[in-house]
């Protein structure tokens, strides 16, 4: 099963908000800290009006302070819209002188409360209700000496909470709105930035399998730019493998058409025949035909095989080109002695070590000396060259002294199928163009020149030295 990839709009998204989020939470927090903070400074001073207020109606002298405060000038000192409010006034020897039973006497008013002055403002609960209540100490009047009473005042908090959190809201809101202005930009920018990939795909999804043409580049964005060159790029090499393949498809269907055609009229001829001297001959000939045939296919393989997209299977290892060399020209002198020819080796006597196949290694040697004795007059002289070079390259070279071949056709006869005309000697064409291919996948030079002695032709192949030296194994 395919697993869904995030996409790259939620990605950013979730990027932007998530922290945003975090810091608008920490912000709220923040601001409700602090608009407590003034909040509660404001009404402070208020409640500690009402506890002086209050002070103002206690009377008499240090023995028996009383309070004088009606219910209705009570009522209406301790009127509030949003809160209810409470008193309570001892004397200084602790006697309640009057207010509400339900407040805590002034020995309960916690130490760490704070204050201003002798005034101590703390958070409490009276009758199951949170409340803000100041606790102070407070002489009755002016005069010296005059008793000092305990009061206390509380207030319950509905609109320090109301304010608190309009302050809150003001701060947070256009924040909130902000953030999500931000992510609706966010979402329609990326949106609109990825409309070019949302056209790249179709461009893809919409041409034909067969179509390996670079893909527009126009207007792709400069992020996926590389993406897309490196998709042009495989798409040129596919072509060309495909083109190879087409090519050599075609050529090997037309190139075994005539041999197969030839065996058939062959094979009706012996059929025809009555003299079994005549069907002995006609066999003969038929195996020659076979023989070449199965040449033929095998050298198609061959350049299949070799073919530039090869390079992957190729399993290089360290060799000996100057030993290697020696040992398949040996091979060859039976066939040399068989057609009167003198063929020769000159190597050198340390190793030159290079990194090579060795089974197609053989392959492109036998191939040259093949041509090189195929091609000789009979008594002529072939010789296979191991050496350094003057730029520190390791070159193999096979000379002849067969007909030079022209200049004009040097480059042409390491094309596929490609022979001289006029030659005569069987051949399909195919040897030069596997050479050619092996010495491409061996990132080998190849070169073709007049022999030394102005006769005949000298092919070499250059090849880099093996970086590290080490011995051939
Ligand atoms: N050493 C040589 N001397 C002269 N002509 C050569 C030599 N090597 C190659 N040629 C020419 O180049 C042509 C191409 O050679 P190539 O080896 O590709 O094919 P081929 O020898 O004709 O056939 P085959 O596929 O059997 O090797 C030959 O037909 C021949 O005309
Ligand atoms: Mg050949």
């Amino acid at each position: 099963m395919r697993r869904a990839e995030p996409r790259l709009q939620r990605k950013l998204l979730a990027w932007l908000l998530g922290p945003l989020m975090l810091l608008l939470v920490l912000d709220t927090a923040a601001a409700y800290w602090t608009s407590r903070r003034f909040v509660n400074i404001a009404y402070d001073r208020a409640l500690h009006e009402i506890a002086r207020e209050i002070v103002m109606h206690v009377k008499g002298g240090e023995s028996q302070p009383r309070l004088e405060l009606s219910q209705t000038a009570a009522d209406i000192l301790l009127m509030d819209a949003d809160d209810r409010l409470y008193f309570r006034v001892d004397a200084g020897n602790g006697a309640m002188l009057g207010g509400d039973i339900g407040m805590p006497p002034p020995s309960a008013v916690p130490v760490d409360a704070g204050g201003n002055g002798n005034a101590r403002f703390f958070e409490s609960t009276l009758r199951g209700e949170p409340v803000r209540m100041v606790s102070a100490r407070m002489p009755i009047n002016e005069t010296a000496g005059a008793p000092v009473v305990h009061v206390q005042v509380a207030e319950t908090l509905n609109k320090r909470s109301r304010l608190a959190w309009e302050v809150v809201a003001s701060v947070v809101l256009p924040q909130l709105l902000l953030i999500v202005m931000a992510a609706i930009v966010v979402w329609l920018g990326v949106s609109r930035g990825l409309d070019p990939l949302k056209r790249l795909r179709s461009a893809v999804s919409d041409r034909s399998h067969l179509d390996l043409s670079p893909i527009d580049t126009h207007d792709v964005p400069g992020e996926v730019r590389p993406l897309v060159d490196e998709v042009n790029d495989l798409m040129a090499r596919l072509s060309r493998t495909f083109d190879f393949q087409n090519r050599f498809v075609a050529d090997a269907a037309h190139q075994l058409k005539t041999p197969v055609s030839g065996l058939k009229a062959q094979i009706e001829l012996a059929l025809r025949e009555n003299d079994p001297d005549r069907v002995r001959h006609s066999l003969a000939q038929l195996y020659l035909s076979a023989d070449r045939l199965s040449r033929l296919v095998r050298q198609l393989l061959s350049l299949a095989r070799n073919e530039p997209g090869a390079l992957d299977t190729v399993q290089l290892q360290p060799l000996d080109l100057n030993a290697f060399a020696l040992e398949v020209s040996m091979e060859w002198v039976p066939h040399a002695i068989k057609r009167d020819i003198d063929l020769g080796f000159e190597g050198v006597e340390h190793p030159l070590v290079i990194d090579a196949d060795r089974d197609r290694l053989r392959e492109l040697i036998n191939n040259l000396i093949d041509n090189a004795i195929r091609y000789s007059q009979t008594g002529g002289r072939v010789t296979v060259r191991a050496a350094t070079t003057a730029d520190g390259q390791y070159g193999l070279a096979i000379s002849d002294d067969g007909p030079s071949i022209p200049v004009a056709e040097r480059q042409r006869i390491f094309e596929r199928f490609h022979r001289l005309l006029g030659t005569h000697e069987d051949g399909s064409g195919l040897g030069l163009a596997i050479v050619s291919e092996i010495a491409t996948l061996h990132g080998a030079r190849i070169s073709l020149e007049e022999d030394v002695d102005g006769v005949g032709n000298t092919f070499s192949v250059f090849f880099r030295p093996r970086r590290d030296g080490s011995p051939a194994p």
